[in-house]
């Protein structure tokens, strides 16, 4: 395997569940953390810079309470205080393993972390820095994956790699339907139009205008996050 990165700048895209333990569901895994980060070093280690924006679901899931008790902004607001959670938990991950890194958050919490100042997050990104973008986009309304396209689009990165639980994007649940057939390959408005849950709308339709590429990929198959960063066709990608 060539160890020669296909991408310059990358924007990681990982999913509060990725954090979780797989059997109990809920909260930091501190195995699962170190995996990830002994990934994020490894791909860090092949010279390309990265920025991460992390989800918050493995502590709280704001579309769940939609309709019920939390008002929405309310819901969405904990939301990102929660992917704060997350993102200071893999910054300490990352800095064991002594990757230099810097967390900035959408809403201003400075005793905890740096305020998201775009030029400021290139230059760490630059200096060879982990950047960990938390809190969304700061804003009601907004999933993480859309701060992902935004910020990616800001720092001017070469792709999304959106990490999940499954290979890609299947034409339906392949749990449920043996039948479904992974996409290796769709255009943005294949997945606007098909409904195909790859992101939410606003962010696909971010990345449409910005001609920028998403990936998704199962996060969780030894040396995937590698696998995806070498260029080797693993997954969806949508562009
Ligand atoms: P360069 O000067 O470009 O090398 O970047 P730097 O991040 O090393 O410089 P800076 O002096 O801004 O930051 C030093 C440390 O303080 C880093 O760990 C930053 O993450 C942290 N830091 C900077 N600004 C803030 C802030 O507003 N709040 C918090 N909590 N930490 C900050």
């Amino acid at each position: 395997m060539s160890e020669k990165p296909a991408y310059r700048r990358v924007v990681l895209k990982l999913s509060g569940e990725a954090f979780q333990h797989a059997k109990k569901g809920y909260g930091i895994d501190t195995g699962v953390l170190l995996s990830i980060a002994k990934q994020i070093k490894e791909i860090r280690e092949l010279g390309l810079e990265i920025a991460i924006i992390v989800g918050a679901g493995n502590i709280f899931r704001a579309a769940s309470t939609i309709g019920r008790a939390i008002d929405r902004s309310t819901a969405d607001y904990m939301g990102m205080l929660a992917t704060v959670i997350n993102g200071l938990a893999l910054q300490d991950a990352l800095e064991k393993l002594e990757v230099h890194t810097r967390v900035q958050t959408a809403i201003e919490m400075k005793e905890l972390a740096e305020p998201y100042i775009r030029r400021k997050a290139v230059r760490h990104l630059e200096k060879g820095r982990v950047v960990i973008f938390a809190a969304g986009t700061g804003n009601p309304y907004f999933t993480t994956d859309t701060a992902a396209a935004l910020r990616a689009i800001e720092i001017n990165a070469d792709v999304i790699l959106k990490a999940t639980k499954v290979d890609g994007v299947y034409s339906d649940d392949p749990n449920k339907n043996k039948e479904a057939t992974r996409f290796k390959k769709l255009s943005y408005i294949e997945v606007l139009n098909k409904n195909l849950k790859v992101m939410d709308s606003t962010a696909v339709t971010l990345c449409m205008e910005n001609k920028l590429p998403i990936i998704i990929f199962n996060l969780f198959k030894k040396d995937n996050i590698k696998r995806v960063i070498l260029g080797k066709h693993i997954g969806t990608i949508v562009k």
